[in-house]
């Protein structure tokens, strides 16, 4: 995606359900290129709580939407540690808690809400592919559920990255409680399953569009599954 001025710019969209390693992938991708990065996911969270701060009812759709709309939000786009600040307040660690991911899909899946984030989302990449963003132009990798589809539809690179439920939730399950035992598992469920069985009511994420490519995270290591997505990217800045 050039812009004139930094041709060589580049956007990389990844999508995918919980527990399909996104994040992790995205960030050392981003790392590898120089690329900045993108969580969107945490800008949901980070609506959850600022709402929660404001004692908002979560289903009051007028009112979330309301509030979300005056969010003083910051999101770095630097891969090593992308620090969410709200106000003067660091929530970058506060936003993981199990308590706030059950309930986030009640923000993510008002409509008001999205179009507010998805406009910021946009700048954001649209900043990133400027000389004075963190990347000095080089571009972002930007990942979430609807970024291929939506946010950045013309994307360089589209990628959706799927795994199959068992090994979702299993690295979830360590992930969040450090194990994968049945009773981490059993706890982890709501976490992964009912949670995308909310969101892809609002954005398509569990089967690939039109020129989005899918890689099947499931029988791959981090590593693989990180090669694969910057065999794609590819082009000058590749290893
Ligand atoms: O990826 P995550 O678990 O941090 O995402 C948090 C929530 O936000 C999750 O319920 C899905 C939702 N989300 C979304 O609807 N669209 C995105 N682009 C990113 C996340």
């Amino acid at each position: 995606m050039g812009n004139g001025k930094t041709p060589v710019s580049a956007v990389v969209a990844i999508d995918g359900p919980s527990g399909s390693g996104k994040s992790t992938v995205a960030r050392k991708v981003a790392e590898r290129f120089g690329l900045g990065y993108l969580d969107t996911g945490a800008m949901y969270r980070a609506a959850t709580w600022w709402v929660m701060q404001k004692n908002i009812t979560l289903t009051d759709r007028d009112a979330v939407s309301a509030a979300v709309r005056k969010m003083p939000l910051t999101v770095q786009t630097d891969p090593r540690r992308q620090n969410v600040i709200c106000g003067d307040t660091d929530i970058t660690d506060v936003i993981r808690t199990s308590g706030l991911s059950k309930v986030v899909s009640q923000v993510a899946t008002n409509p008001d809400v999205r179009k507010e984030l998805i406009r910021r989302q946009r700048e954001i990449i649209a900043r990133e592919c400027e000389p004075g963003g963190f990347s000095g132009g080089k571009g972002i990798v930007a990942e979430g559920r609807d970024i291929t589809t939506v946010v950045a539809p013309d994307a360089d690179v589209r990628i959706l990255l799927t795994a199959s439920r068992e090994a979702r939730l299993a690295r979830r399950a360590r992930e969040v409680r450090g194990s994968d035992s049945a009773q981490a598992l059993a706890a982890t469920r709501d976490e992964v399953l009912r949670r995308d069985r909310d969101d892809s009511a609002v954005s398509e994420f569990m089967t690939a569009q039109e020129g989005v490519t899918e890689i099947d995270s499931s029988n791959l290591t981090l590593e693989q599954t990180v090669d694969a997505v910057a065999a794609l990217v590819g082009g000058p800045r590749g290893e």
